[in-house]
Protein backbone atom coordinates (compact mmCIF):
# COMPACT_ATOMS: atom_id res chain seq x y z
CA UNK A 1 0.00 0.00 0.00
CA UNK A 2 2.84 2.33 1.18
CA UNK A 3 4.75 1.62 -1.85
CA UNK A 4 2.05 2.22 -4.34
CA UNK A 5 1.27 5.84 -2.89
CA UNK A 6 4.63 6.12 -3.11
CA UNK A 7 4.93 5.71 -6.95
CA UNK A 8 1.69 7.73 -7.84
CA UNK A 9 3.15 10.97 -5.69
CA UNK A 10 6.52 10.80 -7.83
CA UNK A 11 4.67 10.75 -10.99
CA UNK A 12 2.72 13.47 -10.33
CA UNK A 13 6.28 15.11 -9.42
CA UNK A 14 7.56 14.51 -12.83
CA UNK A 15 4.61 15.43 -15.21
CA UNK A 16 4.44 18.72 -12.61
CA UNK A 17 7.74 19.29 -13.46
CA UNK A 18 6.98 19.10 -17.58
CA UNK A 19 4.40 21.54 -17.14
CA UNK A 20 3.56 20.10 -20.75
CA UNK A 21 -0.13 19.27 -19.76
CA UNK A 22 -2.52 20.87 -17.32
CA UNK A 23 -3.65 18.48 -14.35
CA UNK A 24 -6.56 17.39 -15.87
CA UNK A 25 -5.00 16.49 -18.71
CA UNK A 26 -2.56 14.24 -16.91
CA UNK A 27 -5.79 12.40 -15.60
CA UNK A 28 -7.19 11.82 -19.46
CA UNK A 29 -6.05 8.90 -22.03
CA UNK A 30 -2.69 9.45 -22.36
CA UNK A 31 -1.84 9.92 -18.64
CA UNK A 32 1.00 10.75 -17.34
CA UNK A 33 3.30 7.74 -18.11
CA UNK A 34 2.62 8.92 -21.49
CA UNK A 35 3.14 12.02 -21.35
CA UNK A 36 6.70 11.16 -19.94
CA UNK A 37 7.24 8.84 -22.71
CA UNK A 38 6.96 11.26 -24.96
CA UNK A 39 9.04 13.84 -23.45
CA UNK A 40 12.28 14.26 -23.53
CA UNK A 41 13.54 11.48 -21.28
CA UNK A 42 12.04 7.67 -21.84
CA UNK A 43 14.76 6.79 -19.96
CA UNK A 44 13.34 8.09 -16.44
CA UNK A 45 10.16 6.58 -17.77
CA UNK A 46 11.07 3.33 -18.56
CA UNK A 47 12.29 2.95 -15.09
CA UNK A 48 9.42 4.29 -12.88
CA UNK A 49 7.50 1.87 -15.04
CA UNK A 50 9.69 -0.65 -14.05
CA UNK A 51 9.96 0.32 -10.78
CA UNK A 52 6.09 1.23 -10.12
CA UNK A 53 4.73 -0.98 -7.01
CA UNK A 54 8.15 -2.38 -6.59
CA UNK A 55 9.76 0.15 -4.26
CA UNK A 56 10.25 -0.63 -0.90
CA UNK A 57 8.58 1.58 1.99
CA UNK A 58 10.78 4.01 3.67
CA UNK A 59 8.86 3.02 7.60
CA UNK A 60 7.58 -0.33 8.41
CA UNK A 61 3.85 0.95 8.64
CA UNK A 62 3.93 2.03 12.68
CA UNK A 63 2.10 5.42 12.68
CA UNK A 64 3.76 6.74 14.84
CA UNK A 65 7.49 5.99 14.24
CA UNK A 66 6.76 6.63 10.44
CA UNK A 67 10.06 6.06 9.09
CA UNK A 68 11.11 3.41 11.79
CA UNK A 69 12.09 0.27 9.98
CA UNK A 70 11.30 -0.42 6.50
CA UNK A 71 8.75 -1.92 4.13
CA UNK A 72 9.58 -4.79 1.19
CA UNK A 73 11.76 -7.20 3.14
CA UNK A 74 11.82 -9.52 6.02
CA UNK A 75 15.77 -10.07 7.76
CA UNK A 76 16.23 -13.27 8.68
CA UNK A 77 19.72 -12.60 10.04
CA UNK A 78 22.25 -10.15 10.28
CA UNK A 79 25.96 -10.55 10.06
CA UNK A 80 27.57 -8.21 11.46
CA UNK A 81 31.69 -7.55 11.39
CA UNK A 82 32.69 -4.67 13.52
CA UNK A 83 36.36 -2.79 14.47
CA UNK A 84 35.90 0.32 17.17
CA UNK A 85 38.75 2.50 18.54
CA UNK A 86 37.90 4.13 21.99
CA UNK A 87 40.77 6.47 21.56
CA UNK A 88 39.52 7.90 18.39
CA UNK A 89 36.15 6.64 18.84
CA UNK A 90 36.16 5.10 15.08
CA UNK A 91 34.26 2.10 13.92
CA UNK A 92 34.73 0.08 10.59
CA UNK A 93 31.93 -2.26 9.80
CA UNK A 94 30.57 -4.65 7.14
CA UNK A 95 26.70 -5.48 7.97
CA UNK A 96 25.98 -8.90 6.13
CA UNK A 97 21.86 -9.27 5.91
CA UNK A 98 20.29 -12.00 4.69
CA UNK A 99 16.93 -10.71 3.89
CA UNK A 100 13.27 -12.28 2.19
CA UNK A 101 11.94 -10.02 -0.55
CA UNK A 102 7.93 -10.05 0.21
CA UNK A 103 7.36 -7.78 -2.73
CA UNK A 104 9.32 -7.36 -6.05
CA UNK A 105 12.38 -4.67 -5.12
CA UNK A 106 13.97 -2.48 -7.17
CA UNK A 107 14.57 -0.37 -4.36
CA UNK A 108 14.48 -0.61 -0.32
CA UNK A 109 15.59 0.99 2.03
CA UNK A 110 17.65 0.42 5.23
CA UNK A 111 17.83 2.79 8.30
CA UNK A 112 21.36 4.22 9.22
CA UNK A 113 22.14 7.51 11.16
CA UNK A 114 25.33 9.09 10.66
CA UNK A 115 28.34 7.15 9.44
CA UNK A 116 29.81 7.06 5.79
CA UNK A 117 28.80 4.35 3.59
CA UNK A 118 32.10 2.70 0.89
CA UNK A 119 29.78 0.21 -0.61
CA UNK A 120 26.76 -1.59 -1.22
CA UNK A 121 26.07 -5.01 -2.65
CA UNK A 122 23.17 -6.84 -3.49
CA UNK A 123 23.84 -10.20 -4.32
CA UNK A 124 27.16 -9.73 -4.66
CA UNK A 125 26.76 -7.22 -6.88
CA UNK A 126 27.08 -4.02 -6.71
CA UNK A 127 24.30 -1.93 -5.96
CA UNK A 128 23.73 2.23 -5.77
CA UNK A 129 22.92 3.82 -3.18
CA UNK A 130 21.62 6.98 -1.57
CA UNK A 131 21.34 9.03 1.80
CA UNK A 132 18.57 10.94 3.17
CA UNK A 133 18.45 11.46 6.84
CA UNK A 134 18.44 8.54 8.55
CA UNK A 135 17.26 6.29 5.61
CA UNK A 136 19.75 4.31 3.50
CA UNK A 137 18.27 4.11 0.23
CA UNK A 138 19.36 0.53 -2.13
CA UNK A 139 18.56 0.20 -5.82
CA UNK A 140 20.08 -3.23 -6.64
CA UNK A 141 21.52 -3.96 -10.53
CA UNK A 142 18.39 -6.46 -10.71
CA UNK A 143 15.22 -6.18 -9.71
CA UNK A 144 14.77 -8.46 -6.56
CA UNK A 145 11.48 -10.92 -6.89
CA UNK A 146 8.89 -11.17 -4.35
CA UNK A 147 9.79 -14.04 -1.95
CA UNK A 148 13.66 -14.49 -3.18
CA UNK A 149 15.49 -14.80 -0.46
CA UNK A 150 18.72 -12.09 -0.57
CA UNK A 151 21.91 -10.80 0.41
CA UNK A 152 23.09 -7.35 0.98
CA UNK A 153 26.68 -6.29 1.90
CA UNK A 154 27.16 -2.94 3.69
CA UNK A 155 30.47 -1.60 3.98
CA UNK A 156 30.51 1.46 6.37
CA UNK A 157 32.82 3.61 8.77
CA UNK A 158 33.08 6.56 10.98
CA UNK A 159 32.14 7.89 13.66
CA UNK A 160 29.18 6.64 15.45
CA UNK A 161 26.80 8.91 17.38
CA UNK A 162 23.72 8.49 20.26
CA UNK A 163 20.67 9.78 19.59
CA UNK A 164 20.05 12.54 22.06
CA UNK A 165 16.16 13.03 22.48
CA UNK A 166 15.79 14.08 26.05
CA UNK A 167 13.97 14.24 28.24
CA UNK A 168 11.33 11.81 26.62
CA UNK A 169 13.83 9.18 25.52
CA UNK A 170 16.87 10.20 27.26
CA UNK A 171 20.18 9.88 25.20
CA UNK A 172 20.61 6.21 23.70
CA UNK A 173 21.85 4.25 20.97
CA UNK A 174 25.88 4.18 20.39
CA UNK A 175 27.20 5.72 23.65
CA UNK A 176 30.82 6.49 23.72
CA UNK A 177 32.53 5.90 27.48
CA UNK A 178 35.87 6.16 28.84
CA UNK A 179 37.14 2.89 27.99
CA UNK A 180 34.67 1.89 25.00
CA UNK A 181 30.85 1.85 24.70
CA UNK A 182 27.88 1.67 26.50
CA UNK A 183 25.60 0.70 23.75
CA UNK A 184 21.73 0.56 24.26
CA UNK A 185 19.24 1.74 21.62
CA UNK A 186 15.41 0.82 22.43
CA UNK A 187 13.41 2.66 20.81
CA UNK A 188 15.44 2.95 17.26
CA UNK A 189 19.40 3.49 18.08
CA UNK A 190 20.47 0.40 16.35
CA UNK A 191 20.43 2.93 13.35
CA UNK A 192 23.34 4.55 15.43
CA UNK A 193 25.33 1.67 14.80
CA UNK A 194 24.62 -0.56 12.00
CA UNK A 195 22.43 -0.76 8.83
CA UNK A 196 19.11 -2.47 9.33
CA UNK A 197 15.22 -2.72 9.25
CA UNK A 198 15.14 -0.50 12.86
CA UNK A 199 11.81 -1.16 14.41
CA UNK A 200 10.78 -4.49 16.48
CA UNK A 201 8.50 -5.69 13.85
CA UNK A 202 11.40 -7.44 12.13
CA UNK A 203 13.23 -9.65 14.19
CA UNK A 204 16.61 -11.87 12.65
CA UNK A 205 19.07 -13.71 14.52
CA UNK A 206 22.33 -11.90 15.19
CA UNK A 207 25.85 -12.68 14.56
CA UNK A 208 28.71 -10.31 15.71
CA UNK A 209 32.52 -10.25 15.02
CA UNK A 210 33.62 -7.47 17.29
CA UNK A 211 37.37 -6.41 17.29
CA UNK A 212 38.87 -4.05 19.98
CA UNK A 213 42.01 -2.97 21.41
CA UNK A 214 43.78 -5.78 23.21
CA UNK A 215 42.54 -5.67 26.95
CA UNK A 216 39.56 -4.61 26.20
CA UNK A 217 36.20 -7.24 26.09
CA UNK A 218 33.50 -6.66 23.51
CA UNK A 219 30.15 -7.90 24.55
CA UNK A 220 26.97 -8.88 22.56
CA UNK A 221 23.88 -10.64 23.29
CA UNK A 222 23.65 -14.57 22.92
CA UNK A 223 27.06 -16.74 23.53
CA UNK A 224 30.71 -16.52 22.71
CA UNK A 225 31.14 -18.97 19.66
CA UNK A 226 35.13 -20.13 20.18
CA UNK A 227 37.29 -18.52 22.43
CA UNK A 228 38.00 -14.77 21.70
CA UNK A 229 41.23 -14.61 19.62
CA UNK A 230 44.26 -12.39 19.81
CA UNK A 231 46.45 -11.20 16.96
CA UNK A 232 48.47 -7.45 16.05
CA UNK A 233 46.79 -6.06 19.39
CA UNK A 234 43.45 -6.57 18.76
CA UNK A 235 41.17 -9.20 20.29
CA UNK A 236 38.17 -10.52 18.36
CA UNK A 237 35.18 -11.24 20.26
CA UNK A 238 32.48 -13.63 18.38
CA UNK A 239 28.97 -13.86 19.89
CA UNK A 240 25.65 -15.55 18.26
CA UNK A 241 22.04 -14.63 19.45
CA UNK A 242 20.37 -17.70 17.48
CA UNK A 243 17.10 -16.69 18.85
CA UNK A 244 14.65 -14.31 16.82
CA UNK A 245 16.38 -10.80 17.96
CA UNK A 246 14.41 -7.25 17.85
CA UNK A 247 17.13 -4.40 16.74
CA UNK A 248 16.38 -1.96 19.81
CA UNK A 249 18.00 -4.84 22.27
CA UNK A 250 21.12 -5.43 20.07
CA UNK A 251 24.10 -4.39 21.66
CA UNK A 252 27.64 -4.45 21.46
CA UNK A 253 28.72 -2.69 24.42
CA UNK A 254 32.63 -2.68 24.81
CA UNK A 255 35.46 -1.66 27.34
CA UNK A 256 37.33 -3.17 30.32
CA UNK A 257 34.92 -5.69 32.25
CA UNK A 258 34.91 -7.89 34.75
CA UNK A 259 33.08 -11.46 33.86
CA UNK A 260 31.50 -13.95 35.83
CA UNK A 261 30.84 -17.01 34.19
CA UNK A 262 28.58 -20.13 34.95
CA UNK A 263 25.68 -21.52 35.05
CA UNK A 264 22.17 -20.90 37.04
CA UNK A 265 20.72 -23.69 39.13
CA UNK A 266 18.44 -25.03 36.79
CA UNK A 267 21.13 -25.46 34.21
CA UNK A 268 20.93 -22.11 32.19
CA UNK A 269 24.51 -20.41 31.10
CA UNK A 270 24.62 -17.40 32.97
CA UNK A 271 27.08 -14.14 31.92
CA UNK A 272 27.59 -11.31 34.29
CA UNK A 273 29.98 -8.24 33.44
CA UNK A 274 30.62 -5.46 35.12
CA UNK A 275 33.03 -2.39 34.61
CA UNK A 276 35.66 -2.32 37.44
CA UNK A 277 33.52 0.31 38.95
CA UNK A 278 31.26 -1.97 39.97
CA UNK A 279 33.44 -5.02 40.76
CA UNK A 280 31.96 -5.26 44.18
CA UNK A 281 28.95 -5.64 42.62
CA UNK A 282 29.61 -8.74 39.97
CA UNK A 283 29.02 -11.77 42.43
CA UNK A 284 25.50 -9.93 43.54
CA UNK A 285 24.21 -9.41 39.78
CA UNK A 286 25.30 -12.88 38.86
CA UNK A 287 23.94 -14.81 41.70
CA UNK A 288 20.44 -12.72 41.56
CA UNK A 289 20.21 -12.81 37.44
CA UNK A 290 20.54 -16.55 37.70
CA UNK A 291 18.11 -17.01 40.90
CA UNK A 292 15.50 -14.57 39.33
CA UNK A 293 15.90 -16.30 35.73
CA UNK A 294 15.10 -19.29 37.34
CA UNK A 295 12.31 -18.20 39.80
CA UNK A 296 10.39 -16.60 36.39
CA UNK A 297 11.04 -19.97 33.99
CA UNK A 298 8.57 -21.23 36.88
CA UNK A 299 5.84 -18.56 36.73
CA UNK A 300 6.14 -17.55 32.81
CA UNK A 301 7.10 -20.79 31.23
CA UNK A 302 10.51 -22.06 30.29
CA UNK A 303 13.44 -19.27 29.61
CA UNK A 304 13.43 -18.81 26.08
CA UNK A 305 16.91 -18.02 25.43
CA UNK A 306 20.17 -19.67 25.57
CA UNK A 307 22.17 -18.10 28.58
CA UNK A 308 21.16 -15.19 30.56
CA UNK A 309 22.84 -12.81 32.91
CA UNK A 310 23.53 -9.03 33.17
CA UNK A 311 25.78 -6.08 32.41
CA UNK A 312 26.89 -3.21 34.54
CA UNK A 313 28.76 -0.19 32.81
CA UNK A 314 30.18 2.91 34.13
CA UNK A 315 27.98 5.15 31.59
CA UNK A 316 24.87 7.19 34.14
CA UNK A 317 22.22 6.38 31.71
CA UNK A 318 19.70 6.65 34.42
CA UNK A 319 17.96 3.71 33.18
CA UNK A 320 18.21 -0.06 32.42
CA UNK A 321 17.30 -2.13 29.13
CA UNK A 322 16.77 -5.86 28.43
CA UNK A 323 19.16 -6.36 26.08
CA UNK A 324 18.46 -9.88 24.94
CA UNK A 325 20.38 -12.19 27.31
CA UNK A 326 22.15 -9.61 28.89
CA UNK A 327 20.29 -6.82 30.04
CA UNK A 328 21.91 -3.58 31.02
CA UNK A 329 22.34 -1.42 33.84
CA UNK A 330 23.27 2.03 33.19
CA UNK A 331 25.96 3.51 36.06
CA UNK A 332 24.42 2.13 39.30
CA UNK A 333 24.10 -1.14 41.20
CA UNK A 334 21.27 -2.76 40.20
CA UNK A 335 18.83 -3.82 43.17
CA UNK A 336 16.82 -7.71 42.61
CA UNK A 337 13.12 -5.59 41.93
CA UNK A 338 14.83 -4.13 38.70
CA UNK A 339 16.85 -7.17 38.04
CA UNK A 340 13.69 -8.79 37.85
CA UNK A 341 11.83 -6.62 35.80
CA UNK A 342 14.89 -6.79 33.07
CA UNK A 343 14.95 -10.35 33.25
CA UNK A 344 10.82 -10.55 32.80
CA UNK A 345 11.32 -8.36 29.71
CA UNK A 346 13.31 -11.65 28.68
CA UNK A 347 9.35 -13.34 28.29
CA UNK A 348 7.76 -10.16 28.18
CA UNK A 349 9.11 -7.90 25.55
CA UNK A 350 12.50 -10.29 23.81
CA UNK A 351 10.39 -13.38 23.11
CA UNK A 352 7.15 -12.01 22.72
CA UNK A 353 7.38 -8.86 20.90
CA UNK A 354 5.55 -5.84 19.85
CA UNK A 355 4.90 -4.32 16.46
CA UNK A 356 3.94 -0.68 17.06
CA UNK A 357 4.98 1.15 19.81
CA UNK A 358 1.77 2.39 20.97
CA UNK A 359 1.51 -1.26 22.35
CA UNK A 360 4.46 -0.82 24.75
CA UNK A 361 2.39 -1.28 27.96
CA UNK A 362 2.86 -5.43 27.03
CA UNK A 363 6.84 -4.92 27.98
CA UNK A 364 6.61 -2.19 30.60
CA UNK A 365 3.34 -3.06 32.69
CA UNK A 366 4.14 -6.61 32.45
CA UNK A 367 7.94 -6.11 33.47
CA UNK A 368 6.19 -3.63 36.14
CA UNK A 369 3.81 -6.30 37.08
CA UNK A 370 6.81 -8.79 37.45
CA UNK A 371 8.79 -6.34 40.23
CA UNK A 372 5.24 -6.89 42.33
CA UNK A 373 5.57 -10.48 41.68
CA UNK A 374 9.10 -10.65 42.99
CA UNK A 375 8.15 -8.85 46.01
CA UNK A 376 5.61 -11.06 46.84
CA UNK A 377 6.97 -13.83 46.14
CA UNK A 378 10.11 -12.74 48.33
CA UNK A 379 7.67 -12.03 51.47
CA UNK A 380 7.65 -8.65 51.03
CA UNK A 381 5.16 -5.86 50.08
CA UNK A 382 2.45 -8.11 48.07
CA UNK A 383 1.21 -7.03 44.48
CA UNK A 384 -2.33 -6.19 46.33
CA UNK A 385 -0.45 -3.76 48.76
CA UNK A 386 1.71 -2.21 45.43
CA UNK A 387 -1.53 -1.52 43.94
CA UNK A 388 -3.59 -0.25 46.09
CA UNK A 389 -0.88 2.44 47.20
CA UNK A 390 -0.53 2.90 43.47
CA UNK A 391 -4.56 3.15 43.46
CA UNK A 392 -4.37 5.73 46.42
CA UNK A 393 -3.37 8.51 43.75
CA UNK A 394 -5.90 11.36 43.92
CA UNK A 395 -8.23 11.45 40.93
CA UNK A 396 -6.17 14.49 39.67
CA UNK A 397 -2.63 12.13 39.23
CA UNK A 398 -0.98 12.84 35.94
CA UNK A 399 -1.26 9.00 35.82
CA UNK A 400 -5.29 8.67 35.19
CA UNK A 401 -4.86 11.68 32.32
CA UNK A 402 -2.44 9.34 30.29
CA UNK A 403 -4.03 5.72 29.75
CA UNK A 404 -1.01 3.62 28.92
CA UNK A 405 -3.05 0.82 26.03
CA UNK A 406 -1.73 3.58 23.74
CA UNK A 407 1.70 4.96 24.51
CA UNK A 408 2.93 8.14 22.92
CA UNK A 409 5.29 8.59 20.84
CA UNK A 410 6.13 12.10 22.34
CA UNK A 411 6.08 10.51 25.98
CA UNK A 412 6.79 6.72 25.20
CA UNK A 413 8.31 5.88 28.78
CA UNK A 414 5.65 7.44 30.49
CA UNK A 415 5.60 6.11 34.18
CA UNK A 416 1.70 5.24 33.45
CA UNK A 417 2.84 2.65 30.44
CA UNK A 418 5.05 1.13 33.55
CA UNK A 419 2.65 2.01 36.41
CA UNK A 420 -0.18 1.50 35.58
CA UNK A 421 0.04 -1.31 32.84
CA UNK A 422 1.09 -3.17 36.00
CA UNK A 423 -1.88 -2.12 37.77
CA UNK A 424 -4.09 -3.15 34.99
CA UNK A 425 -2.80 -7.17 34.96
CA UNK A 426 -3.49 -6.82 38.82
CA UNK A 427 -7.18 -5.53 37.86
CA UNK A 428 -7.04 -8.60 36.03
CA UNK A 429 -5.73 -10.83 38.63
CA UNK A 430 -8.60 -9.81 41.08
CA UNK A 431 -11.47 -10.24 38.54
CA UNK A 432 -10.13 -13.71 36.81
CA UNK A 433 -8.91 -15.26 40.07
CA UNK A 434 -5.14 -16.30 40.29
CA UNK A 435 -5.36 -19.85 38.41
CA UNK A 436 -6.86 -18.57 35.07
CA UNK A 437 -4.24 -15.41 35.78
CA UNK A 438 -1.05 -17.40 36.17
CA UNK A 439 -2.14 -19.73 33.61
CA UNK A 440 -2.61 -16.76 30.93
CA UNK A 441 0.98 -15.64 31.63
CA UNK A 442 1.89 -19.34 30.75
CA UNK A 443 -0.39 -19.57 27.78
CA UNK A 444 0.55 -15.50 26.18
CA UNK A 445 4.02 -17.02 26.12
CA UNK A 446 4.26 -20.75 24.69
CA UNK A 447 1.52 -18.92 21.97
CA UNK A 448 3.65 -16.38 21.38
CA UNK A 449 7.07 -17.85 21.73
CA UNK A 450 9.53 -15.80 19.69
CA UNK A 451 7.07 -13.78 17.91
CA UNK A 452 4.76 -10.68 17.64
CA UNK A 453 2.05 -9.57 19.55
CA UNK A 454 -0.35 -6.68 20.17
CA UNK A 455 -3.27 -5.29 22.83
CA UNK A 456 -6.11 -7.03 21.04
CA UNK A 457 -4.44 -10.94 20.86
CA UNK A 458 -4.08 -10.15 25.12
CA UNK A 459 -7.48 -8.63 25.48
CA UNK A 460 -8.65 -11.95 23.52
CA UNK A 461 -6.66 -14.86 25.10
CA UNK A 462 -7.57 -13.62 28.85
CA UNK A 463 -11.34 -13.68 27.68
CA UNK A 464 -10.82 -17.14 26.62
CA UNK A 465 -9.10 -18.43 29.26
CA UNK A 466 -11.45 -16.75 32.08
CA UNK A 467 -14.59 -17.31 30.18
CA UNK A 468 -15.35 -13.76 31.46
CA UNK A 469 -15.99 -10.68 29.27
CA UNK A 470 -13.80 -8.02 29.75
CA UNK A 471 -13.84 -5.50 27.67
CA UNK A 472 -15.35 -3.35 30.58
CA UNK A 473 -11.85 -3.86 32.52
CA UNK A 474 -9.81 -3.11 29.89
CA UNK A 475 -11.11 0.04 28.49
CA UNK A 476 -11.09 1.61 32.00
CA UNK A 477 -7.35 0.70 32.46
CA UNK A 478 -6.24 0.83 29.33
CA UNK A 479 -7.65 3.25 26.97
CA UNK A 480 -10.02 5.77 29.46
CA UNK A 481 -7.79 9.36 30.65
CA UNK A 482 -9.40 8.60 33.83
CA UNK A 483 -9.35 6.88 37.33
CA UNK A 484 -10.86 3.37 36.69
CA UNK A 485 -13.38 2.11 39.57
CA UNK A 486 -13.32 -1.47 37.56
CA UNK A 487 -11.88 -4.57 38.65
N1 LIG B 1 12.86 -0.70 28.47
C1 LIG B 1 13.67 -0.05 29.48
C2 LIG B 1 13.13 -0.54 30.82
O1 LIG B 1 12.16 -0.09 31.32
C3 LIG B 1 13.68 1.42 29.39
C4 LIG B 1 14.39 1.97 28.20
C5 LIG B 1 14.43 3.45 28.17
N2 LIG B 1 14.96 3.92 26.94
C6 LIG B 1 15.29 5.17 26.74
N3 LIG B 1 15.76 5.53 25.55
N4 LIG B 1 15.15 6.05 27.67
O2 LIG B 1 13.54 -1.50 31.33
ZN1 LIG C 1 11.09 -2.14 31.31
Amino acid sequence: MASGRLAIAATAVLVGTLGTVGCSASRGESGPTSVVADGASPGAADSARRHAGRIGAPGIGDPDFPTDGNGGYDVDRYRLKLDYRPDTRHLSGVAGIEAKATQDLARFNLDLSGLKVGQVTVNDAAAQFQRSGNELIVTPAKIIPEKSAFTVKVTYAGEPKPVRDSPNLGTYGFIPTADGAFVACEPNGAKTWFPGNDHPADKARYDFEITVPEGLTALANGELVGEPSTAGGKTTFTWRESHPMASYLATMTLGKFELRQGKTAAGIKNIAAVDPRYQSSLDSLYTLSGKITDYWSTVFGPYPFSSTGGVIDDFAAGYALENQTKPMYGGFKPGDDIIAHELAHQWFGDSLSITRWKDLWLNEGFATYAEWLWSEHKGNATAERIFRSHYSAGADAAIWKYPPGRAKPEDLFNSSVYTRGGMTLHALRQRIGDPAFFTLLKTWNADHKYGYVTTEEFVALAEKISGKQLDDLFNAWLFTPKKPTTW
